[in-house]
C-alpha cells in the first residue's frame, strides 16, 4: 500500500476487538518505525510497554487515580468511572511515550519532534497490518499522580499513551482543510541560472494535501506552511547547502501548555507525513529545527505572522541531488521496559 494511500485511510481507532497482539509484534513495529526516521546520536526518548491483563489494569488505575481521588469523583458516577477503566483495558498493547527535555531549545524541539513522526510512523506501518491506534493525552490524565505513577523524571515530558489493537469497524474520515487556505509563499518564481523548479511549489502543495490527514486532536488543524525559495532563503543557515527551498511549518500561538503540545505533535505527524509522500515522489524532504526559526525578526523578514510560531523547517531538494534518506537507525533499538 502506497504511503498516500495509507495515510489517507488510516483512522484513529477508539473501540477494539480483544484479538491477541504481543509484545514482540509492537516492538518490532517500533524499531521499523525509528527506522523510517533516522535521528543523530542516541534516542532521547523512551517507551514503557502495558500488555499483559494486569498491566493493563495498573495503567488505567494510574490513568484515573487523579480523577478518583478528586472532588470531581463525587460528581462523576462509578458507572462512568467503569466504562472509562474498560475503555482503557480494551487495548490489548499500550505504549506510554516519554521524551526528554534540554536546555538548548533546538534540541528540545528536536526530541519531541522526533519522537512524535515516530508514533506517526508507527500508527501509518500499524494501519497497513490492521493494527488500529489511539493516541492519547486528555486532560484528566496529565496531572503529577499519573506522572510519579509512570516515573517522569524532572528532565522528561510526556508524550502520550499510545493504546493499540486490532479493530472491527472502520470510522469515517472527517474532511480536511486544502492546504491552500494555510499557505503562503514569497512569490518568487524559478529564475534564469535554473535554482528553482518550477513544478517545486505545486509538487509541495499537492503532498499537503495528503499530510493534512495527519492525527490531530480536536481536528484543530494546527498547522500553517509557509513556502519561501531563492532570495528569500539566501544565507539562511539550514543545514544542507542544496536546500534553496524552504517549507516552514508553523503552528498558532496557542497559551495552553497541552493543547500547545498536542497542537506541535499533530503538527509533526503533517511533517512525517510530507517525508514519506515526498519519498514516493522523489522530493527529499529534511527536517531541521534552526536557530533563526525562533527568532522573530528573522521570521519577520520572512514574512511569518507573528502570531504564528516556527514548529519545523523542511529543506527541499529535488532531482539528481535528491539522497537516499538514510536508514542508520533502523538497527538502533528503541528505549524499551516494561511498565
Ligand atoms: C497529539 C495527539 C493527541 C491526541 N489525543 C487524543 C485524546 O486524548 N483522545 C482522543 O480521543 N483522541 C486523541 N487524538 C486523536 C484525534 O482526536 C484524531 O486524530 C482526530 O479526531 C482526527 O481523526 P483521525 O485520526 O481518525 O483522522 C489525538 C491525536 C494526536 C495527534
Amino acid at each position: 500500500m502506497s504511503w498516500e494511500k495509507t495515510i489517507r485511510e488510516r483512522r484513529s481507532i477508539r473501540k477494539f476487538n480483544s484479538d491477541p497482539v504481543t509484545e514482540e509484534q509492537i516492538a518490532a513495529l517500533f524499531r521499523e518505525a525509528e527506522g523510517l526516521c533516522p535521528y543523530d546520536g542516541r534516542a532521547r526518548w523512551r517507551y514503557l510497554y502495558a500488555g499483559t491483563e494486569e498491566a493493563r489494569r495498573r495503567l488505567a488505575d494510574y490513568l484515573l487515580e487523579k480523577v478518583l481521588d478528586s472532588k470531581m469523583a463525587r460528581l462523576v458516577p462509578g458507572k462512568l468511572i467503569e466504562v472509562y477503566r474498560k475503555r482503557f483495558m480494551e487495548a490489548q498493547a499500550n505504549v506510554v511515550v516519554i521524551a526528554e527535555k534540554d536546555n538548548d531549545p533546538s534540541k528540545h524541539d528536536e526530541n519531541y519532534g522526533t519522537v512524535c513522526r515516530i508514533l506517526q510512523n508507527a500508527q501509518l506501518l500499524g494501519w497497513k497490518r490492521k493494527l488500529g491506534m489511539i493516541w492519547v493525552t486528555e486532560s484528566y490524565i496529565q496531572n503529577e499522580t499519573f506522572f510519579a505513577r509512570i516515573g517522569l523524571q524532572a528532565n522528561e515530558r510526556f508524550v502520550g499513551v499510545l493504546q493499540i489493537g486490532h479493530f472491527d469497524k472502520t470510522p469515517k474520515g472527517k474532511s480536511r482543510t486544502p492546504a491552500e487556505r494555510f499557505w503562503t509563499d514569497g512569490g518568487e518564481r524559478p529564475n534564469r541560472s535554473g535554482e528553482i523548479r518550477p513544478d517545486t511549489r505545486e509538487l509541495v502543495l499537492e503532498l499537503l494535501n495528503h499530510a493534512v490527514w495527519a492525527p490531530n486532536h480536536g481536528l484543530r488543524e494546527p498547522w500553517r506552511f509557509h513556502y519561501r525559495s531563492g532570495d528569500a532563503v539566501r544565507g539562511l543557515q539550514t543545514g544542507t547547502a542544496e536546500a534553496r527551498e524552504l517549507l516552514i511549518v508553523t503552528n498558532k500561538q496557542e497559551s495552553d501548555e497541552l493543547k500547545r503540545n498536542e497542537n506541535l505533535a499533530a503538527t509533526f505527524c503533517l511533517v512525517q507525513n510530507f517525508k514519506l509522500l515526498g519519498e514516493e515522489r522523489g522530493l527529499t524532504g529534511k527536517v531541521v529545527y534552526p536557530e533563526w526559526m525562533r527568532d522573530r525578526e528573522a521570521c519577520q523578514r520572512l514574512g511569518i505572522p507573528d502570531k504564528e510560531r516556527a514548529a519545523a523547517v523542511v529543506e527541499i531538494v529535488r532531482g539528481p541531488e535528491s539522497k537516499q534518506t538514510s536508514r542508520a537507525s533502523a538497527e538502533a533499538s528503541p528505549r524499551w521496559s516494561l511498565l
